[in-house]
């Protein structure tokens, strides 16, 4: 009898926990204290003003930033020493803010840049078709293809960035975010600059993508996508979590609805 080996059953769902995490440039004091728990299976939300410290929180997720204190467990393992290549092999991915599709290539060659961390004999020698690259090309291809089709735009495999609206090339970078099947999903505004017709494509996407093995945390300005497919949200503000709840909690939270009418004296 065949058995099929999964990523979930090496890699047990665990939930992302962040204790005490404090962040700070010079004298510039990014991020204070964070305390909070993203739960596998979930949509969390991570919300606040511009300047708040959400891109920051992702990078100190991810590794690119040391943050000066505090500690980061997926599952039981701390994981606040290991630098970022580590990170992603222990299944952190991630979006950015801004679109960043090489121009070059083509929709699915992007896609399977995102399969480099598992790769064996690298993307070089894969591009460069190396003999043992090859294989492993072709395995990578399907991958990128699966995880397209996953996100409904397998069409455009073979096209290039520069022909694509905006909408298709944000569900190819979560595309090429997801390739590798990771733990951890971090999409940063993934609704920016996308009208209302693809930010509903992109809802039902994080539906989809809602997984009981997957740690998702989506940083958005777009209230209505996040209050729509959100299980919890956090809200920063300055730096500090000011509130957590889920979106009929926040929406009706006295302090979230100060910062987000402004009038927050300074
Ligand atoms: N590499 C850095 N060096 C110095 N300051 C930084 C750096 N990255 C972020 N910051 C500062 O951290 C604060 C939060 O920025 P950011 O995390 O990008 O906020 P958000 O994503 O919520 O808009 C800003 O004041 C920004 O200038
Ligand atoms: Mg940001």
């Amino acid at each position: 009898m065949m058995t099929t080996t999964t990523t979930s059953t090496l890699t047990p769902a665990a939930p992302l926990t962040v204790n005490h995490l404090s962040l700070s440039f010079g004298g510039n004091r990014v991020l204070q204290d964070i305390d909070l728990s993203v739960q596998p299976g979930e949509i969390t939300g991570l919300i606040g003003p511009n300047g708040a410290g959400k891109t920051s929180f992702f990078n100190c997720l991810t590794g690119l930033y040391s943050p000066q204190e505090g500690s980061i467990c997926l599952g039981l393992q701390h994981i606040e020493r290991i630098p970022p290549t580590g990170r992603a092999a222990l299944g952190f991915s991630r979006s950015f803010q801004h679109v960043a599709l090489c121009p070059e290539l083509t929709v699915a060659e992007n896609v399977m840049i995102g399969l480099d961390r598992q790769s064996h004999a690298g993307w070089l020698s894969a591009f460069l078709a190396l003999p043992q690259g090859n294989a492993e090309r072709a395995a990578n291809r399907e991958r990128a293809l699966g995880a397209l089709t996953r996100l409904g735009v397998a069409e455009v495999a073979d096209e290039y960035p520069a022909q694509l609206p905006p909408g298709v090339l944000r569900l190819v970078e979560i595309a090429r975010a997801i390739a590798g099947q990771p733990r951890v999903l971090l999409l940063d505004e993934p609704a920016a600059g996308l009208n209302s017709v693809e930010t509903r494509d992109l809802s039902n996407v994080l539906l989809k993508l809602r997984s009981p093995d997957l740690v998702l945390l989506v940083v958005e300005h777009d209230m209505d996508l996040i209050m729509e497919v959100c299980d919890r949200i956090h809200v920063l503000n300055g730096g500090r979590l000011l509130a957590s709840g889920t979106p009929a909690q926040i929406q009706v939270n006295p302090e979230v609805v100060r910062v987000y009418l402004g009038d927050e004296d300074e």
